[in-house]
């Protein structure tokens, strides 16, 4: 049985949780604005401190090293003291390391205060999907998580906008220090916004769960949700041993899978590398390559947009399916113009499938992994399988970044796109095989019918 429990409420009446969701959202700006803004700040920073490109690579890749660090250390705490106070935390990491790096006397410091920044991503970037999977009514599910990766892909773009803005005065410090005001606005926000009410039944707070679910439900009639929140609080956990056991691996496989092939199917040798890759395809100028870039970035936003609007209509497997076949096409035609680079309709077939591929990776993988991790695991264990799947996905991406070059350097660029098409295609036999549709369903449903024993894709059927 499908429960539709939140479904007979008007948009009107979700006002409470359009807030929360775009105030926590600011996490998900915050991923995008720091893991964006280092592509025009490092230009300046190898002048001020002379960096050899080793050091430059520590500057750039400490981020994604300390994402990994708070993706570990972040699952058990969001379990233990909650999604909200995390976050809280989170804000304050990030305004204290936007300052700090804005400020950094030495390129040690530097690199510390990004690490600390990584940190502060890892952390957000599941803990603000799991809060607003957590707060959001079943139909409206799939829009309200995926304000994250609007927010987040507009912080890139915003990044990139910044970048440009001050790279006339080279001003570095001040690209990373702006990111000082979202991180305040996140943690002043979040002081007014409530638990989730989920985490406050499973830690026994049933009264005041109760009271946080009416409130933002905008009605007192919430018995249905609060009685299945109470059956998914009551269940035994057993933590590690219990993900890892039969009932829970086929949701583990499925986070853990998805967090992989969301990384090795290239998606940040674009959105890092973009104008090396339009230099190469032929646009010269740099200023046209950063262009272009910006509209990468753009469209990234834009086909995310696409996806918030569908994802609670036609369900996550179809549109990461379909997202999944165009990166897989667009790789396709992006390795084969890198092999005629002597042609001059390069340029626009490279554009136009880049494009293709950003657009695709917008409507699917993109949105997707982070809504789907944030929707099938257990109440109790939620935290800690969400950052199991984000420590794989952030390994993923830093394995991405430190082979790219070296990728191209031995097979070339169209070997390179090539490879991540292949394991395109295997990311999208593994969906087609093992991912369910949570579209329409409670998140206590989607963890009864696990408990059942049941295979993924029974899910939406
Ligand atoms: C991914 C990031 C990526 C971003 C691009 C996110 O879903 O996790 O690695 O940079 O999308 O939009």
């Amino acid at each position: 049985m499908t429960r539709t429990h939140g479904a007979d409420h008007e948009a009107g009446t979700n006002r409470f949780v359009y807030i929360a969701a775009a105030i926590s959202a600011l996490g998900g700006m915050l991923f995008g604005y720091d893991t964006g803004v280092i592509s025009g700040a490092v230009l300046f920073i190898q002048q001020d401190f002379s960096l050899s490109p080793a050091i430059e690579e520590v500057v750039v890749g400490s981020v994604v090293l300390g994402a990994v660090l708070g993706a570990v250390a972040g699952g058990t705490l969001t379990d233990r003291f909650g999604r909200r106070i995390v976050l809280m935390l989170t804000a304050a990491l990030f305004a204290l390391s936007a300052v700090g790096t804005a400020l950094a006397p030495t390129v040690t410091w530097l690199i510390i205060g990004r690490v600390i920044v990584g940190v502060a991503i890892g952390v957000a970037s599941f803990t603000t999907p799991l809060y607003i999977s957590e707060i959001s009514p079943v139909d409206m599910r799939g829009r309200f998580v995926s304000f994250n990766q609007i927010a987040l892909t507009g912080g890139i773009v915003v990044a990139y906008l910044v970048d440009y803005a001050l790279s006339g005065i080279g001003g570095w410090r001040w690209m990373f220090g702006l990111a000082a005001i979202p991180s305040a606005l996140l943690g002043i926000g979040m002081v007014f916004m409530p638990e989730s009410p989920r985490w406050l039944m499973s830690r026994g707070q049933a009264d005041k769960g109760r009271s946080v679910l009416q409130r933002i439900r905008g009605t007192d009639a919430v018995d249905e949700e609060v009685r299945d929140i109470q059956r998914s609080s009551g269940q035994q956990s057993g933590r590690w041993s219990e993900l890892a056991g039969p009932l829970l691996r086929p949701a583990m496989i499925v986070g853990i899978g998805l967090a992989l092939f969301q990384q090795v199917t290239g998606i940040n040798t674009v959105i890092y590398y973009a104008p090396t890759i339009f230099q190469s395809a032929g646009f010269e100028s740099a200023s046209v390559a950063i262009l272009a870039t910006a509209g990468v970035g753009v469209i990234n936003v834009l086909m995310t947009v696409v996806a918030l609007l569908l994802l609670d209509r036609v369900g996550r497997r179809p549109l990461l399916l379909i997202g999944m076949a165009g990166m897989v096409i667009s790789l396709g035609v992006l390795g084969a113009a890198f092999l005629f680079p002597r042609l001059p309709i390069l340029r626009w077939v490279a554009a136009g499938s880049l494009m293709l591929y950003v657009g695709s990776f917008a409507v699917g993988l993109g949105p997707v992994f982070w809504l789907l991790i944030s929707e099938i695991y257990p109440l109790k264990t939620r935290g800690l399988a969400m950052s199991i799947a984000t420590v794989a996905n952030w390994s993923a991406n830093l394995l991405v970044a430190l082979t790219f070059l070296t990728l191209v350097q031995i097979m070339g660029r169209p070997g390179t796109f090539w490879l991540y098409g292949l394991v395109g295609i295997g990311a999208w036999i593994f969906a087609y095989i093992l991912v369910p549709e949570t579209k329409g369903r409670s998140l206590e449903d989607i963890e009864t019918h696990w408990r059942a024993g049941k295979h993924p894709r029974e899910m939406g059927r």
